[in-house]
């Protein structure tokens, strides 16, 4: 059972200069919300209430004042630095005393998950007992990605890093889950030639001992970064768009938090009030009453 999560949320985001100039790419707005909330949520979503956040030296205080300790949403938000983006496996050294041997769930600061069956893959990929799962989402572009081949019944046959000709379309997912043995692994990694810790070196490890889980989030799901300005408007229109059908939020902390039971609707209701008149208030205020019923 994975009871500890890595956010991992530093990086340089150089793709969305000038904008992320000042300010990190994950504090953005994404529609209503600030980025980070969203792979917050799906952490939450998984049951994992015990988090790490890695940030960059000279943001760190701004996640703290968004996010504080956690008490708020029933959890444990812990705080690390990476000192430079020398890559997404490096998180999983920082992480080391964090974990004290244990396995872990890593995402990404900047990637969105939506749709309906990931509960379920997130609950088979904690339940098994050693070995990692990636989770794979078939992209039209594969190439700026890690590319990952599976058979029919699901272990990976293959996995590569930014392939000039990939094998499938099958892009790994920000998303990722590790048993103990991930922090031992990754101290024998050596930086590759663009000078980064990559996340795929992990988990070609896990290939080669073939315990490599794949998870395919299937065409009814979304998976989106948000590393371009167009990736950027694109997840906000998709986000927006969807919540604006249903009346209902996509990546809202404080309603996972009330669904796994970590806080109840008075803590909801003293969340509403912290945040005065906004769409947001009003929205944990439903929220609150529907549990009240
Ligand atoms: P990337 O999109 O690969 O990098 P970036 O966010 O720095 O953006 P750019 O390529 O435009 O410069 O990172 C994906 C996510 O992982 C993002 O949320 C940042 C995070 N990340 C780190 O926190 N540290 C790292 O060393 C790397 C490589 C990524």
């Amino acid at each position: 059972m994975i009871r500890k999560g890595i956010l991992l949320a530093g990086g340089t985001g150089s793709r969305l200069w000038p904008i992320t100039r000042a300010i990190s790419k994950q504090l953005l707005p994404l529609y209503n919300k600030p980025m980070v909330y969203y792979p917050l949520s799906v952490l939450m979503s998984a049951g994992i209430q015990d988090v790490l956040v890695i940030n960059t030296p000279d943001e760190q205080a701004l996640f703290k004042t968004l996010l504080g300790d956690g008490s708020q949403w029933g959890m444990r938000l812990v705080y690390a630095v990476q000192p430079r983006p020398e890559g997404i496996a490096q998180a999983i050294v920082i992480a080391a005393d964090f974990l004290a041997g244990e396995g872990c769930c890593l995402i990404l600061g900047d990637n969105v998950f939506y749709g309906e069956g990931l509960q379920g893959q997130l609950q088979r990929a904690e339940a098994l007992p050693n070995g990692a799962t990636v989770f794979a989402y078939r992209v039209a572009e594969p190439r700026a990605y890690g590319v990952v081949t599976f058979d029919a019944s699901g272990p990976a046959v293959d996995i590569e890093e930014k392939p000039a000709h990939p094998k499938s379309n099958f892009a790994v997912t920000g998303l990722y889950f590790y048993d103990c043995g991930a922090t031992k692994i990754v101290q024998t990694i050596q930086p590759s030639a663009r000078g980064e810790l990559e996340i795929t070196t992990l988990n070609q490890r896990y290939l080669h001992d073939g315990t490599l889980h794949v998870e395919v989030l299937g065409r009814g799901s979304a998976w989106m970064d948000t590393g371009t300005p167009d990736d950027l408007l694109g997840a906000a229109n998709f986000i927006h768009a969807i919540e604006h059908r249903q009346g209902l939020m996509v990546g809202c902390p404080e309603e996972w938090a009330l669904r796994n039971g970590w806080i109840n609707h008075d803590q909801l209701r003293s969340s509403a009030d912290k945040l005065g008149k906004t769409t947001y208030s009003a929205y944990l205020r439903t929220l609150a009453d529907e549990a009240h019923e």
